[in-house]
This record gives C-alpha cells, structure tokens and sequence, in this order.
C-alpha cells in the first residue's frame, strides 16, 4: 500500500492575522481547502478587540456530504495500512505541529481571547504531545486468543468503525480536538470534525498542517454552527460514531440523534467540580490550587474548573484573603501581549450569560462578591470581553451558582464544619467530571477519593487534563472517557470475534 508523499512544506506563520486572512472561507475536504457549497461564510470575533478577524466557511448538509464522503473513501486503503504504519503518520503529525506550537499557540489566542502565555501556548503543546503519544499505541490494537474449543482457533481482533463525526468546543478547541482525532486515526477511522463557531481557525490550521502527512481525506474539517452543520454530522447515515464535548443541552440533542441511528457516541459534557479544603491542608498549596483549578488564566471557562470551593470554618477567611490577593496579582489585558495573565471572554452570548450570574450572585440575601483584578485600562481593549474575576462567599451550595456551569472567572467558597457534610455537598450535584480534597491526612484522603462522585479525583493538587490520564465524567458531566489506551480500544474500535473450525 503506498501512501502519497507529503505536499509542500508549510511554515510557520506568526502573524495570527495573516494566517486567518488566509484560512477564511475555507473547509479542508479531501485534503484541499476549500469553500462551502453554497459559497456562505460568517464573522470571527477576535474578543480582546471587539473586531473582526476573519470570516469562516458556513458549512451545511452539502458540505457534510462531501466531507463524509472523501472520509469514507479514504477509509478503505486508510484501515488497510499496518497499524503501527497509521501510527508512525500520526506521530509525524505530532512532530509537524511542533514546530508549528508558537504559531498555533499565537491564532488560538487571538480567535479564543486565551492569554498567550499562560493558555494559549500551553495548549498547542499538549495538542502536539496528544498526537505524539497516540502516534505510539497503534501496535496496542491487540486483540485476544480465546480457549474455547482445541479443535478450533477463535480470536478477537479491534476493527475501526468508520467514519467519525467529532464536533468540538471553543474553549480548549485544539487539545479537545486532538484527544478525539489522534486515537480515531491510528484505530483506522477516519474522520469528520466540524469547529465551534467562536473558534475556527487554529483547529483549522492544525488540520492543514496534519494532511501535509495524512492521506487525503482521512481527517476533514468543516466550520459552521451546530443546527445548520453539526446537527447532518451526528445524522448523516455514513458517520458510525460521534464524539461531543459542549453542553449538556446539546450533548442530549446529539445522543438523541446517535440513539435513533443506534450508533455509539462519546460524550464530555460539564462539571461543577468540588474543592475540599480540610482544616489541615497547607494553606497556600491549597490557594494555588484554586488557582490553577479554578482556570482564572482561561477566565474560567473549563468544564473541569473548580468552582465550588468548600473550606473548612477554621480556614476560610485566610483561605479567602489569600485567594483574593493572589488573583489581584493577576494581569488581564491584551491575550498576545506576554505580561497578561488572563484574557477574554469567548464570545459576547457567554460574556452576557456570566454577566447574568455575576449579577444574580450580588443580589443574593447573604453573599458577599469579592471581586479581583482590574480591567484593562489600554484604549485599544475598550471593546474586549473581560470580565473581573469574582469569588463569592457566603452562598451556599443549593444556589444557582453553586449548582450550574457558569464557564466564567466566577467561583463560590463554601464554609463547612462537619467532614461528612462536606462529602454530602460536594457529591450534591448534577455533575461529577472531578473533585480534589486538600489535607494532611491519609485517612481522610483516602476516604474522600473513594466517596466523592467523580471521573477524576486528586489529592493536594489540581493537574489539567493529558495524554495517559483518563478522563470523563460521570452522572450529567458524561459518557466514556478520552486521552488513554483505552479510550482509544474502548471509544474507537469494535472487538470482532472470528473461529476458525480446523476439525
Ligand atoms: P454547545 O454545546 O452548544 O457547543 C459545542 C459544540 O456543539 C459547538 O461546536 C456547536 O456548534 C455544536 N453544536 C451546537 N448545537 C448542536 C447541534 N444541535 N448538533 C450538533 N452540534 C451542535 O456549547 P456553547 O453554546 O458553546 O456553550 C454553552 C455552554 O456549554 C457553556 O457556557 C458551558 O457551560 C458549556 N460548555 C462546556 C464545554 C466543555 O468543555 N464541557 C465546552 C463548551 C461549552
Ligand atoms: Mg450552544
């Protein structure tokens, strides 16, 4: 089986707008950028600005089709390469979007608002080392020798679905994209994304630096809104697998649809995660923590962000004094500026939603808000969406905002007394993605990490998501989980049985 070389090297572009200019109107289908049918684009909103950066492909039906159909047309040969072969391409693109980290790193920021320094380039790493370390597993697509009967071989061997539909979020776009595409190819899927609408263009271009190794057609990518292009994804008949992360909301319509055509779909949906913070814990680990839980650099927009943080009475004012002063240390401001800290909102419908709760949470009976930073004061970002980040005390975890995702720089510090309360509350969710619990003690960690409803929980600290650490949730935050072995086995193959009667 020969696999088409390479085409032209591209190389790295630092100028974000140039590289959108470049990208606008375009789809990659079949291994060629190229327009929507129907010739539609729509506006991108660089949110620090207020301006417009680019203008995407307007996807539709007749866009998915052609998608749909270079994917399945690359199947047959893509499924047939050796899987450790599948692997090595994948890997390459690994290493192609390496060298493209400072570049991609400067695009997401600009389309996204995420500060450069402390988001946006982080990001385009893990998104490199997401392919790198999928790159490596195609020869764990093991199957298993079955005792069965001597007189006949049976065996079981992962077999690729098909053509999978992979519909993505704005606010990590990149890595959550990787975390979906890289185990699909190297299982021998082949693949149809379609971007969120606030976030198209970095995704995009990863996909255009990844087909200069991938044969044509074995990764497509569509922009477009979710009614008009993510709903004849998840519905087209050829696409035999769907993998979302967004909302709730729009998790349920895509599994409705994935459930009438009986296909298996992956879910990452949202969280509430608990913060326990025993009366024993270190004080400014656990400060740090919230920090680095809570995303206050992504301006809190992560599904994972710790935003119910409960403390123990003994601790809780120093908790919050320390909170309070560490994130007015923070710099928001210009997202490619490389002294910002903390960037923008996405998108004026979410700046309005967190707008919305912030403002709820002033009008509470009992809740005081502390709000922290400053906005920035350059001309130039009078137009941009930046929200001070808010932590409220005294609300409690029956409120709105104790119980629904904001995706904002916004977090509730809870007052407990009692252990076992505490674990009630925190487990008093509709969501259970993660938790962490902070103490000194082994018994208590120990017990808390076997009683909290979570897909992840961790001791005295709060790592982000990466490759070879499951992650999903369980209850509304989801179904199944990404970034492992098994997530590729379990999410991206399909176990065949065969026998072999030799009586
Ligand atoms: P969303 O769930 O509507 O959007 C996510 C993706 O789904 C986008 O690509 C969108 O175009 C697509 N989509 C929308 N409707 C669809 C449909 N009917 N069929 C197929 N695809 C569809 O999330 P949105 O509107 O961006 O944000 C709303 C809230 O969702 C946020 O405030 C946050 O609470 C939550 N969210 C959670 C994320 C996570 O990482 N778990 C990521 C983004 C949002
Ligand atoms: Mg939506």
């Amino acid at each position: 089986m020969s696999i088409p070389t390479p085409t032209q090297g591209l190389a790295p572009q630092l100028d974000p707008y140039a590289l959108a200019a470049d990208l606008s109107g375009k789809h990659l289908i079949g291994g060629r950028l190229v327009a929507s049918a129907s010739g539609k684009t729509f506006d991108v909103i660089n949110p620090a600005k207020g301006e417009v950066m680019g203008r995407a492909a307007f996807g539709e039906a007749a866009d998915v089709d052609a998608a749909v159909a270079a994917a399945v047309e690359a199947g047959m040969m893509w499924k047939a390469l050796p899987a450790r072969e599948r692997g090595r391409l994948v890997a390459e693109c690994g290493r192609l979007l390496t060298a493209h980290t400072e570049e991609l790193a400067r695009l997401v920021a600009l389309e996204t608002g995420k500060a450069l320094r402390t988001e946006s380039r982080v990001e385009a790493g893990v998104l490199a080392d997401a392919f790198t370390f999928y790159g490596g597993l195609g020869g764990e697509l093991k199957g298993e020798t079955v005792p069965f009967n001597p007189k006949m071989l049976t065996l079981t061997v992962r077999e690729p679905l098909g053509v999978v539909g992979a519909i993505i979020p704005w606010n990590v776009p990149m890595m959550l994209m990787a975390l979906k595409i890289a185990p699909a190819l190297v299982a021998g899927n082949t693949v149809v994304v379609k971007s969120a609408e606030e976030a198209p263009f970095a995704v995009l271009r990863a996909c255009q630096i990844m087909a200069q190794v991938l044969p044509a057609g074995v990764l497509n990518i569509l922009s477009g809104f979710g009614p008009e292009c993510g709903a004849p994804l998840v519905a087209h008949p050829k696409v035999a697998k769907v993998t979302f992360t967004g909302s709730v909301e729009t998790g349920r319509i895509v599994s409705r649809t994935a459930a009438d055509k009986l296909i298996p779909v992956t879910l990452e949906l949202g969280g509430k995660s608990p913060m326990i913070v025993m009366g024993d814990a270190d004080l400014n680990q656990a400060v740090a923590g919230a920090i680095t839980g809570m995303r206050f650099t992504r301006q809190g927009q992560s599904c994972t962000a710790a935003s119910r943080i409960f403390v123990h009475d003994s601790l809780h004012d120093a908790f919050v004094t320390a909170l309070k002063a560490k994130v007015d240390a923070m710099v928001m401001g210009d997202p490619l500026d490389e002294t910002t800290d903390i960037g923008t909102i996405v998108s004026p419908q979410q700046f309005d939603r967190v707008q919305g709760y912030i403002a709820e949470g002033k009008r509470t009976p009992g809740a005081t808000a502390h709000e922290c930073s400053a906005l920035p004061t350059e001309a130039g970002l009078a137009k941009g969406l930046y929200v001070r980040p808010v932590i409220f005390t005294g609300m409690t975890n029956d409120s709105r905002l104790a119980r629904e995702e904001i995706f904002g720089p916004v977090t509730c510090v809870i007052r407990f007394t009692d252990y076992e309360d505490v674990i009630n509350q925190a487990n008093d969710s509709e969501f259970g993605l993660a938790a962490t619990i902070w103490t000194r003690d082994l018994k208590t960690a120990l017990d808390a990490t076997q009683r909290l409803q979570a897909g992840l929980v961790q001791v005295n600290q709060n790592l982000v998501v990466q490759p070879n650490l499951s992650y999903g949730g369980v209850k509304s935050s989801g179904l199944g989980k990404e970034a492992t072995l098994e997530a590729m086995l379990e999410h991206f193959t399909h176990k065949k049985t065969i026998m072999l009667n030799m009586a």
